[in-house]
């Protein structure tokens, strides 16, 4: 219904538009009588084994959320073995071809180059986040900051802040994920700020969703803490430590009523599906009761709920989706030089060995977003940032951040055992995630 409201509030001008109006239309109407219709993955055509059970996401169009922090799940039971199915996207795939990409620009080298890096001055960011500024809280070394990501076979487009902002002219850019994807933002905000008198830009206070405003090009730039991108109990941007992990698996409505407005949406998720298993709580369920399942099986239900509303609801004619893969961690220095103990702390350069890949970057977990992502062709542009990110163990925050809690002398006195490996300082790998959105949009 809010399909067809939404297409007759275009006024078509030419007839050509017209009839691609119409065809639409009536593949929408096919679409929706055809609902039924589902990718099955992974369909084993063993008849041994039972069949599985599909469940259609997104159905339960609650407007009062189920979980928060304080929720338990009464019982748990084994995993029952349903999945999510989710909307043939070729029903309504939309004409645009993303660019025939004749260079990879994924694959290549960093090349130290301290003439045009870093792109902008650490201490002159006002939405610096006080667990990215590495400089400031005592890395005295920065060549993390003046490396450039050169691909194989072309060149990356140069960043150009003004023509980034004419790309976001009268439009809402919104990340939506987790920590890492939080500090591309902060790192995008930086990348843009300085072209904006102070007077004509704002920010709300830190929240679920974050704003940030530009007057001039009536744009946003905002981020949303969905760290599992279906609903779950640790959506609250600030209060997320929680001993275990519930999420509905066939939920993401909580969410994409936030998201659903922006123009411009980039997507992650990763490091929490690693953390053991995760409770599933289906929207059917009444009583509370939970399944259990590993993360990537969970995250697998997360990706497709994500991917019904991507494949169903976008209309890539007007919208652009990106997903952002895994971001490595580098917890292990004896995967990079045999023999050592430690991690990235005191790491001073990338790794230069062509294809180097690391445990923090799970491949079971690769290849399924590869299934999942390509399902969803042009509706999605994947901004592969796992292997270029791989070769920079020098480029995490390790001591130099801001820890929320008390460090114990015996901690102080072993730097490795509380090094943070996981997220990124800035100016660093972020920006080139960015200038990488900016090469695709
Ligand atoms: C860049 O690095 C080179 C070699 O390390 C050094 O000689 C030069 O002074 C540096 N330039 C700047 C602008 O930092
Ligand atoms: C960054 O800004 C600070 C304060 O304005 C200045 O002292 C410092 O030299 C700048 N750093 C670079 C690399 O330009
Ligand atoms: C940046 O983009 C703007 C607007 O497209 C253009 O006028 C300007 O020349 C560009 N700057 C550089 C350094 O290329
Ligand atoms: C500003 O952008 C919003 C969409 O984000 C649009 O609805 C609104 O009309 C725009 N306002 C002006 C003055 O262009
Ligand atoms: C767990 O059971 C109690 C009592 O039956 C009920 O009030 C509560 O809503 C249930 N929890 C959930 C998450 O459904
Ligand atoms: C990302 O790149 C790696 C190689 O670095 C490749 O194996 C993988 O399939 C790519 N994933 C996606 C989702 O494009």
């Amino acid at each position: 219904m809010t399909q067809s409201q939404r297409c007759n509030r275009k006024r078509t001008h030419s007839p050509l538009i017209a009839l691609f109006f119409l065809v639409f239309i009536v593949c929408s109407i096919l679409y929706n009588e055809l609902s039924i219709q589902r990718i099955h993955q992974d369909s084993h055509h063993d008849h041994q084994e039972a069949p599985v059970r599909y469940i259609q996401p997104n159905l339960f169009d609650r407007k009062s959320e189920v979980l928060d922090r304080f929720s338990k799940c009464n019982a748990t039971r084994e995993y029952s073995g349903s999945k999510i199915g989710w909307a043939d996207p070729r029903v309504k795939s939309g004409r645009r071809r993303v660019g025939s990409e004749r260079c990879d620009v994924f694959s290549g080298k960093w090349v130290f180059d301290n003439a045009s890096y870093p792109l902008y001055n650490e201490s002159q960011c006002p939405y610096m986040s006080d667990q990215l500024a590495c400089h400031k809280h005592g890395r005295s070394d920065v060549r993390y900051q003046y490396w450039r990501w050169q691909p194989h076979n072309c060149n990356l487009k140069r960043w150009n802040a003004t023509e980034m902002w004419e790309k976001l002219r009268g439009k809402r850019l919104m990340f939506v994920g987790d920590s890492l994807n939080r500090g591309q933002w902060i790192s995008m905000l930086c990348l843009l700020q300085s072209v904006i008198p102070e007077n004509k830009r704002s920010i709300t206070p830190n929240a679920q969703l974050t704003i940030f405003r530009a007057e001039e090009y009536n744009a946003t730039v905002e981020f949303l803490w969905a760290p599992l991108l279906v609903e779950s109990n640790s959506d609250d941007p600030v209060n997320h430590r929680l001993d275990e992990r519930i999420i509905c698996p066939d939920s993401v409505l909580k969410h994409s009523s936030q998201w659903e407005q922006a123009d411009i949406l980039v997507f992650n998720s990763y490091l929490w599906w690693r953390q053991g298993p995760v409770k599933l709580l289906w929207s059917s369920e009444e009583n509370g009761v939970c399944e259990e399942l590993d993360g990537l099986g969970a995250m697998e239900l997360a990706m497709s709920a994500w991917a019904d509303w991507v494949a169903s609801k976008l209309n890539p004619l007007k919208k652009r989706v990106f997903f952002v893969t895994m971001s490595p961690t580098h917890l292990w220095s004896r995967e990079w030089q045999p023999g050592s103990e430690g991690n990235c702390y005191n790491e001073k350069i990338p790794i230069d060995l062509e294809g180097y890949w690391g445990s923090g970057s799970d491949l079971p977990t690769m290849r399924m977003l590869d299934k999942v992502l390509s399902k969803l062709g042009s509706k999605v542009t994947v901004l592969n940032i796992t292997q270029l990110s791989e070769y920079r163990k020098d480029g995490h925050p390790s001591i130099y951040r801001k820890f929320w809690e008390t460090l114990k002398p015996q901690q102080l006195s072993n730097p490795p055992s509380y090094s943070d490996c996981i997220h990124w300082c800035l100016p660093g790998v972020p920006d080139v995630w960015n200038e990488l959105l900016f090469h695709f949009l």
